[in-house]
């Protein structure tokens, strides 16, 4: 059972948006969730929002990606914090934590998190999280896979969904979760045990990596620790790199 639909209803949309603090704004369809709550953001300074949708049809993954989804098959939601409780780059890291969260009591164990803010679960990337910030707030995106059979050809390889992985999940309750464990990560008191919390499920840290950044050349060594900034510590032959940025690859 699938419930997201219902808060096409305003009358629903509405009880449920006070029940989280927010207010909620729906589309059945839309170009991406993260581009209407930056659009919704700048132009308002009132309370705390979040943009849901049904089906993107120009979604934004990290750096150029974009993230690929059909219609009801994901969960794509995008919540603006005012005031910004972290710098963009470790409050997305953070909110792979709060996706980890969410799944637990849903029934969703073996997640794993790979750096940045990838979440795992048997063998496949099953989340993704993107944070923009400005000067008073940051808007942060995330996108679930959740009832695919089959996910798009160029994906495929490294990407599954809750539902491959044995799950159905209701993503109107997973909706609810996550945004529960965003308030929880968005008080900064709480950083030091989520930090813990990503090094404990990292697939990440003690792994050889590739590290590809722009601008210089592609290299390799053992990612051997997370920064309290979110930068991933690797060992290279020529000592340690902070990378802040970039992609990284697990080599076996
Ligand atoms: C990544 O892993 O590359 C981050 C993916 C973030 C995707 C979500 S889906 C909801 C929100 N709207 C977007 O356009 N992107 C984010």
């Amino acid at each position: 059972m699938d419930r997201l639909g219902l808060l096409a209803d305003p009358a629903v949309r509405s009880a449920f948006g006070r029940e989280l603090g927010r207010s909620i704004e729906y589309h059945a369809s839309i170009g991406s969730t993260q581009d209407r709550a930056r659009e919704l953001a700048r132009s308002d300074a009132s309370g705390p929002t979040l943009v849901v949708a049904d089906q993107q049809t120009a979604g934004h993954g990290r750096g150029e990606k974009s993230w690929l989804s059909e219609p009801r098959a994901s969960l794509l939601a995008s919540w603006t914090f005012r005031p910004a409780p972290a710098e963009p780059a470790l409050f997305a890291l953070l909110a792979g934590v709060a996706v980890t969260k969410a799944l637990r009591p849903l029934g969703v164990a073996d997640l794993g998190l790979k750096w940045p803010n990838d979440v795992w679960l048997t063998g496949g990337k099953i989340a993704g999280c993107l944070a923009h910030g400005a000067a008073d707030h940051v808007v942060i995106g995330i996108g679930v896979n959740v009832w695919q059979r089959e996910l798009a050809p160029e994906i495929a390889e490294t990407a599954t969904s809750l539902r491959r992985a044995g799950h159905d999940i209701d993503r109107l309750a997973l909706l609810a979760r996550i945004t529960s464990q965003l308030d929880v990560i968005a008080d900064p008191a709480n950083h030091p045990a989520a930090l813990t919390e990503w090094r404990r499920r990292s697939i990440t840290l003690d792994r050889e990596v590739e590290v590809t950044e722009a601008g210089i050349a592609p290299f390799r060594g053992k990612a051997v620790a997370l920064a309290d900034d979110g930068a991933l510590v690797v060992e290279t032959p020529y000592g340690q790199e902070r990378v802040i940025a970039g992609e990284v690859r697990v080599l076996g």
